[in-house]
């Protein structure tokens, strides 16, 4: 059962969203916001005092991780659940052709995507492995799959998430003997700021993402097995 969780990203979009179906199912959340301004995160906190803490947390950067970690372990002991949420997208245009790549760019989004999740992980290792639950759901994306690409750009988040895909393996292979477990969910395409703008052509909306991806979770015991189950929102396997 999760009791407790932690959230990554939340301060928009599918994270945001999954916060309130934690909420919802009776869990104590602890929600890593990005930036600083007051916004729907910090509304939600006022509705739920008590089981909702909002927690600075920029996951590319360990002293943040750090510290987010440490103010967590001040008030829970066990951590049942740690959703990696947060990302980033970068440039989604540039092919090999072009003469102006952004590497510096690239290496910010391997830093957020693939690199954040870990830190994340890392510095929550005690507490998760403490827990009843000890599940790490990783939101990955269809992008990271190799098995399955056919672009021709995206370069920094495809690469990134595939990192995040690969990470996961190495972090189940050392967990699951002692019963941790962890996940890789494509979200489907969700109508976010992602992109600078809101995706409005996208599939679902952000609350019907969270819906999906909470029943993926609860359904964990269906995918526990010697590797990470990687599989899109809807439960469906997905090809590495
Ligand atoms: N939307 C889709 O169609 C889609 C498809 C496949 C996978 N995904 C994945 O789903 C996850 C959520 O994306 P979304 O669509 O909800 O995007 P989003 O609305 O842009 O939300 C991303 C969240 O991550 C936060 N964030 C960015 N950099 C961060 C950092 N360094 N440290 C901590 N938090 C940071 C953002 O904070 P700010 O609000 O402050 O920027 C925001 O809260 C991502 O991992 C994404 O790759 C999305």
């Amino acid at each position: 059962m999760i009791k407790t969780a932690c959230v990554t990203g939340a301060d928009r979009g599918i994270g945001l969203e999954l916060v309130k179906r934690l909420l919802e199912r009776g869990c104590k959340v602890f929600a890593g916001k990005y930036a600083s301004a007051r916004g729907a995160l910090d509304e939600l906190r006022e509705e739920h005092p008590d089981r909702l803490s909002v927690i600075p947390l920029d996951i590319g950067s360990d002293a943040s991780v750090r510290q987010a970690a440490s103010q967590i372990a001040e008030s829970a002991a066990a951590i049942d659940l740690i959703v990696n949420n947060a990302g980033i997208l970068g440039d989604i245009e540039r092919t090999v052709y072009d003469e102006d790549l952004d590497f510096d760019e690239m290496l910010q989004v391997f830093n957020v995507n693939a690199l954040g999740a870990f830190r994340v992980v890392h510095a929550l290792l005690k507490p998760l492995m403490r827990s009843e639950g000890k599940l790490i759901a990783n939101i990955s994306s269809e992008a990271g799959s190799i098995g399955a690409a056919k672009r021709t750009n995206w370069y920094g988040y495809c690469m990134s998430k595939a990192a995040l895909n690969m990470q996961a393996v190495l972090l189940h292979n050392q967990l699951r003997e002692q019963g941790g477990q962890v996940l890789l969910i494509h979200p489907g395409w969700v109508q976010t700021q992602m992109r600078g703008h809101l995706d409005a052509g996208a599939t679902y909306t952000p609350e019907q993402a969270s819906v999906h991806i909470m029943d993926v979770i609860a359904d964990r015991e269906r995918y526990r097995g010697d590797k990470p189950a990687f599989v899109d929102l809807l439960g469906r396997p997905y090809p590495w």
